[in-house]
């Protein structure tokens, strides 16, 4: 019996074991669910390395993880702590100086220290549809346990470069080409296992990659400067692409030694960037978007093996893309055949675009063409088992859309309207299955953004939801789940950050003024060359629809009014804000509109002032995040960091900026309550500060903390 007034302190991790298979020991990494270099991992894998040095039957060790993946990487949840030892990089050099043959087995990702682990071993190998890679760019910070200084030691400084600074994950067939891993073998252990006997049968070197230095000393140290100025300009301002780069290059400029010392001083200075924790929060705030607290984890889905899609028009065509991209056969159902073959054949030149870029092979192309079927007749929706209208957006025609559908769909099949605003409780209250509506709003090129912000109406079952978010997965999208209300989310609150924009050029600003400061500060476009892309006409309709219950006490801007009259709808007339000259997509300003505006203060007996930078970015900013601390207390959003997400996948926010409402944290809640309350006094009562902010301030609180509280 254990005497227990005695401390065990010794600890044997449960989490990575050891066993033999012949004359070849096993060690398996066994942390659910990605196999996260978790500290008992990384204490579990020198103990089980020091048991298969020690084991005299085994002759060569197998490293592999058990369940879906090999390591995935560092345990994210424990960055920001104190770093509990042994640390990682103390594991790799023991597996890289084990005197026994060390074989990495990849199935699944081998990613961030996964594949540095892997990188410690003599000789990688990994099954066909496994991937490797190094995304720690996209967490703001750097492959920090020598996978700087190893990569390119393997795949050439060039190959090292491109996958270090952008995080992407190479398969294991361009793995091998590139000289990451030795082989690919059909089954993993069994595979692995015979790998590593061959290595005995040989007498193969213990092969360290740290000592692999022929292709660093290939490549061309004359041409770092300017990759490097790539690098700075593709980054546009975020910091980890730079800092990757700066390792890698120490990989080609430094002894191996010093480079890793390099690798850890640049890791230290981003790991403790707001960037980085920014970054952080967006990885983990997608993955929290996907639990609804009222919607059990287990409730069943509806099984999604064909889709329909209601219009062929842009988003219409997008959004078929998706489906057919996931190998799921979609009809698309146009009203005239010369409509289909208009809808079909943008969708086969967006295609034929990617495969002209070489990022879709031309038999790709044709099974994705395969699977999308244009329709004439409503009858032909009668199989789908979710039908998306994406057509007009206007009530009366979705209305009619609904009550078609009612009558064709088959009992079970889930009804989806892509709206970006309208109201999906008056749409289902046509049909006579309302819980089997929602609202699956796509952004615009529905085949490029990630975004998919699913509209949840009165009375949409947990069964609609649960396939929705599902199925939005299967789709390659990001879901978060909103509430209906006019614009819902993230058209909501766009709303009052464009007047805010709208509002400064009367008071002095131009647009290329407002756009090049946010487009500085990070996002992908300010808000004219937003509206310009998505079509002015868009929000003209709109704001025509809203304007009879509008408030009068307060001042519209009537600009962008003004340019739509004149026929300018933005890049798709070749004018708007801006002009688009020759069917460039590049905006130029136009004097005309500057006049425009000016004309504009005039009529508004507005004496035009200096706007600085720093007003256009707090009133840019800070109208979203009100809007978006009033979307939470009416429970439109579950999450501060579900609008985060919807910003960043939806809006061009920039993810190492963490998302507006992250934003308000860092900057501290008590200052931008100061700031709305002074924009309050200054400006407008659109500047009425949203209770919620005033509570979470009262309380010494951000919205982090209100997160963590529901
Ligand atoms: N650490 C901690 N938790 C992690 C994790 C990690 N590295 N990777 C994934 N998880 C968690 C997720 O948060 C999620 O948790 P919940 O279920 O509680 O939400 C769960 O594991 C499953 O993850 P996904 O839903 O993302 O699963 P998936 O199958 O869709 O994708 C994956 C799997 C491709 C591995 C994806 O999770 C991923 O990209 N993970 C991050 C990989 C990464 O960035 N690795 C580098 C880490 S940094 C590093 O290694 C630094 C270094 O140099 C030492």
């Amino acid at each position: 019996m254990p005497d227990p007034t005695v401390e065990v302190t010794s600890f044997m991790s449960t989490s990575v074991r050891y066993e033999r298979q012949g004359d070849v020991g096993v060690i398996t990494v066994d942390n659910p669910p990605v196999n996260a270099l978790s500290q008992h991992v990384r204490q579990g894998l020198l103990d089980c390395l020091a048991e298969g040095l020690a084991d005299d039957e085994a002759k060569a060790l197998v490293l592999v993880g058990a369940g879906r993946t090999f390591i995935a990487g560092a345990d994210i949840r424990e960055f920001g702590k104190p770093l509990a030892e042994p640390d990682l990089n103390g594991v790799i050099s023991t597996y890289e100086n084990a005197t026994k043959p060390v074989v990495a087995a990849i199935h699944g990702t081998a990613l961030g220290g996964g594949l540095e682990v892997a990188l410690g071993c003599h000789y990688r190998v990994a099954v066909a549809q496994g991937k490797v890679g190094l995304p720690e760019v996209k967490l703001g910070i750097l492959p920090g346990a020598g996978g700087t200084q190893r990569l390119p030691r393997v795949a050439g400084v060039e190959a090292a470069i491109d996958m270090i600074t952008t995080g992407k994950f190479v398969p294991a067939g361009k793995a091998l080409q590139l000289g990451i891993i030795d082989a690919v073998v059909d089954e993993l252990i069994p595979g692995a296992v015979a790998f590593a006997r061959k290595l005995v049968e040989d007498g193969a070197p213990l092969r360290r990659v740290r000592d692999m230095d022929e292709k660093v000393k290939a490549f061309d140290a004359a041409k770092l400067p300017e990759i490097r100025k790539q690098v700075v300009k593709a980054a546009r301002g975020q910091m980890s692409p730079v800092g990757c780069f700066d390792a890698v290059a120490g990989a080609v400029t430094l002894p191996f030694d010093e480079g890793l010392k390099n690798e850890r001083e640049i890791f230290g200075g981003l790991m403790a960037s707001d960037q980085s924790k920014a970054l952080r929060h967006i990885f983990f705030a997608e993955r929290e978007a996907l639990k609804i607290p009222d919607v059990p984890g287990d409730t069943p889905t509806l099984p999604i093996r064909q889709a329909a899609i209601i219009g062929a028009g842009t988003m219409g065509g997008g959004i078929a893309m998706n489906f057919a991209n996931a190998g799921i056969p979609v009809k698309v159902l146009e009203m005239s055949a010369d409509a289909l073959e208009r809808g079909l054949g943008i969708i086969r030149a967006n295609y034929a675009a990617t495969v002209s870029k070489g990022r879709l092979t031309q038999d790709a192309m044709d099974k994705r063409m395969g699977l999308i079927e244009g329709v004439l007749d409503y009858d032909a929706l009668k199989d789908a088992d979710i039908i998306i209208e994406a057509v007009f957006e206007e009530m009366d025609i979705k209305k009619k859309v609904f009550s078609t559908l009612d009558a064709v769909a088959k009992p079970g099949a889930v009804l989806a309207s892509n709206t970006s605003t309208l109201d999906i409780d008056e749409i289902a209250a046509t049909t006579s299955r309302p819980e089997f509506v929602i609202g699956t709003h796509f952004f615009s090129p529905a085949n490029v953004m990630p975004l998919l912000e699913l509209v949840r109406g009165a009375k949409t079952s947990y069964q609609v939801i649960s396939t929705s978010m599902k199925l939005a997965k299967t789709i390659g999208k990001v879901p978060v789940l909103v509430g209906n209300c006019d614009g819902f989310v993230g058209n909501r609150m766009l709303e009052p950050y464009v007047q805010q924009g709208e509002l400064m050029l009367v008071e002095g600003a131009l647009p290329a003024q407002v756009d090049g400061v946010l487009q500085r500060w990070g996002l992908a476009m300010g808000p004219f060359t937003m509206g310009d892309m998505a079509g002015l006409d868009v929000s003209w309709r709109i704001r025509k629809r809203r304007a009879a219950t509008r408030r009068n006490d307060l001042f519209w801007p009537t600009v962008s009014d003004q340019i739509c009259e004149m026929g300018r709808f933005g890049q798709k007339t070749k004018a708007g804000y801006y002009l688009y000259e020759g069917g460039s997509r590049t905006p130029v300003t136009d004097p005309k509109i500057e006049q425009l505006i000016v004309e504009a203060s005039k009529a508004a007996g507005v004496e035009r002032r200096e706007i600085s930078e720093d007003e256009i970015l707090k009133r840019s900013l800070y109208a979203l995040i009100n809007e978006g601390a009033k979307c939470l207390e009416e429970g439109m959003a579950i999450r501060a960091s579900d609008i985060d997400v919807i910003y960043c996948f939806g809006y061009g926010f920039p993810a190492w900026r963490g998302g507006p409402m992250f934003q308000a944290d860092l900057i501290g809640l008590d200052k931008v309550l100061a700031d709305i309350k002074q924009f309050h006094a200054d400006l407008d009562d659109r500047w009425k500060p949203a209770k919620l902010i005033e509570t979470l301030v009262a309380e010494g609180k951000s919205f982090a903390d209100y997160d963590r509280s529901r």
